[in-house]
């Protein structure tokens, strides 16, 4: 092995130096959207079916369902975790004087929170590894490097995969660099079996193998859009589709309270037991299409934000008009807090009396046992409350933050796990919607979604006695 990875580590460096230009991007240079997603809901490289297509639904499920249960996971480290940034840098003066620019992460350190994990199985005999799914990215890749990582403890608990140790390894020596830009991580891209939840679940998936890494504490597994828009691969979601495990690039996320419950992924399905009242649709916005070249995420316009105090009371905090735009956010699972305009934080620092320490803003501890809740609303009828105690963090040092910080930039604002633990969210590719309700949890009902395009499946809630 010393050996394998001494030649991989000069075949890297030789690599990224040849094509420094290239490893800015999240991805090596992809061809630009060459490929289309079929709209039959299938793969666009068609369906490989694998020999062992089997029963993969969760308790209570039925069909072509992947019910994943993930790990939720205290980050106890003073600083911990990246916070990426998205940034539009200008590359060079074009000819006629127009300016050139790309997108790309910056990544930030002072992250912490709860961190959401998901465990596969890769290579044959499998190795298990703790992944971070992360609706923010694409690609998916294994191997942080945990010396240089946020919490070392808790990297070394996500296992490590050793590509010499499995049959099934194949590597093209194709260097990857996910541009988080200071280079967060990089190393070489393998072809392995990945299993989920099981033997019997296996896809064959391109990923990289980190040889660095900076600040992760987990492997990310890449949900966003793949290779209908973002990549020259099937990612994870697109080879689920195509190895007809699941109908459709569709599925859904459960952050449970913290400290409580079971978060979880359904794979090309929904549980109808882990929401109120019925789904709706917030489109993708801008629109899949008009998003930048190969950067294609899941933006959606948030319009209104307002605290339901523990009186009952509702304060806005702000709102979309014929004066004010939408925020236009990311709904990332990836990310610990939540990110947003100034303006908005500074009115809800005011609303809790928090105050700034640190780059952080801190409140009360005591906030987090009132039965108050923080209130995100999209469009016309549908607001996602998030209570208290999942919107404030509570920290190692007994001190307690606010949920949502200060994005850094314009372009910038994200909805992360503090949004997300108070919603129930289909992140669905057939559409271009994301199905949004709140967040609850009365037992397990997994349905399968997705078999034809604009099917959001059996949406309609339960009864909330149910
Ligand atoms: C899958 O398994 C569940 C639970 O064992 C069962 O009720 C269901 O009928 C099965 N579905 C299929 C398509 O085999
Ligand atoms: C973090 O702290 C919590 C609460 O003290 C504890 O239950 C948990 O095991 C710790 N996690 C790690 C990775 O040390
Ligand atoms: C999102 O907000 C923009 C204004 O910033 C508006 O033009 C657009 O119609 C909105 N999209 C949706 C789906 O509401």
């Amino acid at each position: 092995m010393g050996s394998v990875t001494s030649s991989l580590i000069y075949l890297l460096a030789t690599l990224s130096l040849a094509h420094a230009d290239a490893s800015y991007g999240p991805h090596p240079q992809p061809e630009p959207r060459s490929i289309r997603r079929a709209q039959d809901g299938k793969g666009p490289l068609g369906g490989r079916a694998v020999a062992n297509v089997v029963n993969a639904s969760g308790e209570g499920g039925e069909g072509k369902v992947l019910w994943y249960p993930l790990k939720q996971e205290a980050l106890n480290e003073t600083v911990v975790r990246r916070r990426r940034r998205l940034v539009k840098e200008v590359v060079s003066e074009g000819s006629l004087g127009k300016r050139q620019s790309r997108w790309t992460w910056k990544h930030m350190d002072d992250f912490r929170g709860y961190l959401y994990t998901m465990e596969v199985e890769v290579g044959d005999p499998p190795q298990a590894v703790r992944l971070t799914p992360d609706t923010g990215s694409w690609e998916t890749w294994v191997n942080p490097k945990c010396e240089s990582a946020a919490s070392v403890p808790l990297c070394e608990m996500n296992g490590f995969y050793q590509p010499a140790n499995s049959k099934l390894a194949t590597t093209n020596n194709e260097p990857f660099a996910f541009g988080y830009g200071s280079g967060f991580a990089t190393g070489m891209y393998y072809v392995d079996r990945i299993y989920f939840r099981d033997e019997d679940v296996g896809i064959t998936q391109k990923f990289g193998v980190a040889l660095d890494s900076g600040y992760a504490v987990s492997g990310i597994l890449g949900l966003g859009y793949g290779s209908a828009y973002n990549i020259n691969y099937n990612n994870i979601v697109d080879s689920l589709v195509s190895h007809s495990i699941i109908n459709g690039p569709i599925y859904s996320v459960a952050l449970a309270p913290i400290g409580a419950g079971t978060s979880e992924i359904v794979f090309g399905g929904v549980n109808l037991a882990r929401y109120s009242g019925y789904l709706k649709p917030v489109p993708v916005w801008p629109p899949v299409d008009e998003q930048p070249e190969n950067w294609v995420h899941f933006w959606v316009n948030l319009t209104s934000v307002t605290i339901t105090a523990p009186s009952g009371k509702l304060l806005p905090i702000y709102a979309a008009g014929r004066n004010t735009k939408p925020i236009n956010a990311l709904v990332d699972t990836g990310v610990t807090y939540s990110y947003l305009p100034p303006a908005v934080v500074d009115a809800l620092a005011v609303a809790f009396g928090a105050y700034r320490e640190v780059n952080e803003w801190k409140v009360d501890c005591a906030v987090r046992d009132m039965a108050g809740t923080v209130n995100f609303g999209f469009g016309d009828d549908l607001v996602v409350h998030v209570p208290y105690s999942d919107f404030f963090l509570w920290l190692q040092d007994n001190t307690c933050t606010l949920g949502a910080q200060k994005r850094e930039e314009e372009d910038d604002s994200m909805l992360g796990d503090t949004f997300l633990r108070g919603a129930y969210v289909v992140y669905d590719q057939m559409t271009n919607n994301l199905w949004m309700a709140d967040y609850k949890d009365c037992g397990s009902q997994v349905a399968e979604v997705g078999r034809t395009p604009g099917d959001p499946g059996k949406c309609q809630g339960l009864d909330d006695a149910a």
